[in-house]
């Protein structure tokens, strides 16, 4: 941990009570003058933190940005996710640079996050809009032991793992479209965009790229996508902490990833399920070139989607994009 995480995490910890000087000094081992030094460039970013002879140091308020120290603070020890968070301000697609991580042979867990994407993606080829400071754009590296045939277990985890987080932070009601969309009143607040390397029998890596609507107001989404898309601040009515949002996140997905490589993908399926607006649903399937009209009965130990045709045939859907029917 850098000293700067290590000063966010005391003051954090300390609470409305205050940190001195001379004990921050005697933790980190630098003196109280390289202490001071610290404090006057948080201060800088905006970070207003007081000081006084009697109560010491204390974090009155963060500013509204993303800064990899203050993540690792709010984060605190995770087995997995989280363990190297990276920032940037602008990046093409933060699933490029993560990209680029794991060929370098990075470790698994790595988060990157960007203020704002140039080069957004979406799924299907679509492009994925990414405003600056008004949402979450980022990517996590994972390797896990899992086949090529297994990995869609990964984006039903991070959509489980994101709408408990959003119903913690946000206290909002989130849904679940099949395999990895997150609605709220019937219109998208999450994307997430799976991206794998992988031998015939055993996944190398993959990338989960999430996107988190936030603070967006109506006015921010392209004309066409109004009717569609929604943000946490529309749908909760004040605006969100996207720091903390992003820390309880990570570690929502911390834990789910550590379901699904520890062999408890069913628990992890069936907290899906329960939010699931898919399931029990007569859907279109669009697989670019071929349709699927059926019944959505359920998702298998993959993660994948069983649907029903009016033939009665199980069909099973690893992507595309789903219509749900009226
Ligand atoms: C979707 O089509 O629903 C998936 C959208 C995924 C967007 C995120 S934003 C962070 C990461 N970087 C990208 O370029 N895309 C993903």
């Amino acid at each position: 941990m850098t000293t700067d995480a290590q000063i966010l995490t005391a003051l954090r910890a300390a609470d409305a009570g205050g940190v001195s000087g001379a004990e921050l000094s005697q933790r980190f081992g630098i003196s109280r003058a390289a202490i001071w030094a610290r404090i006057e460039e948080l201060r800088m970013l905006g970070y207003d933190i007081s000081a006084s002879p009697h109560l010491g140091y204390r974090l009155v308020s963060a500013p509204d940005l993303l800064h990899a120290d203050d993540l690792t603070a709010r984060l605190g020890k995770t087995k997995v996710v989280g363990r190297d968070l990276r920032v940037f301000q602008e990046t093409t697609s933060t699933n490029d640079v993560i990209e680029k991580l794991a060929r370098d042979g990075v470790k698994e867990g790595v988060v990157v996050f960007a203020e704002t994407q140039t080069k957004g993606r979406g799924r299907l080829g679509r492009k994925w809009a990414s405003p600056a400071r008004n949402g979450l754009w980022f990517s996590v590296l994972l390797r896990p032991d899992l086949r090529p045939q297994e990995a869609t277990r990964l984006t039903v985890a991070a959509a489980t793992a994101l709408a408990r987080a959003i119903r913690r932070v946000a206290r909002v009601t989130p849904q679940i479209k099949w395999p990895n969309d997150i609605l709220i009143g019937g219109k998208k607040v999450v994307g997430i965009l799976t991206e794998m390397s992988a031998e015939l029998d055993r996944v190398r890596h993959v990338i989960l790229g999430i996107g988190v609507d936030v603070n967006l107001n109506a006015g921010d989404f392209p004309a066409e996508l109004r009717k569609l898309a929604t943000s946490l601040k529309i749908e909760s009515g004040a605006a969100v902490d996207r720091a903390e949002l992003a820390a309880v996140i990570l570690r929502e997905l911390d834990a789910d990833y550590a379901r699904v490589i520890g062999g408890r993908f069913a628990a992890v399926a069936d907290e899906w399920e329960a939010q699931c607006l898919t399931l029990g649903r007569n859907v279109t399937v669009d697989l670019g070139g071929r349709r699927i009209q059926g019944y959505a009965e359920s998702l298998d130990e993959d993660g994948t989607l069983l649907i029903r045709t009016q033939h009665g045939r199980l069909e099973r859907i690893i992507g595309g994009d789903v219509t749900l029917e009226k």
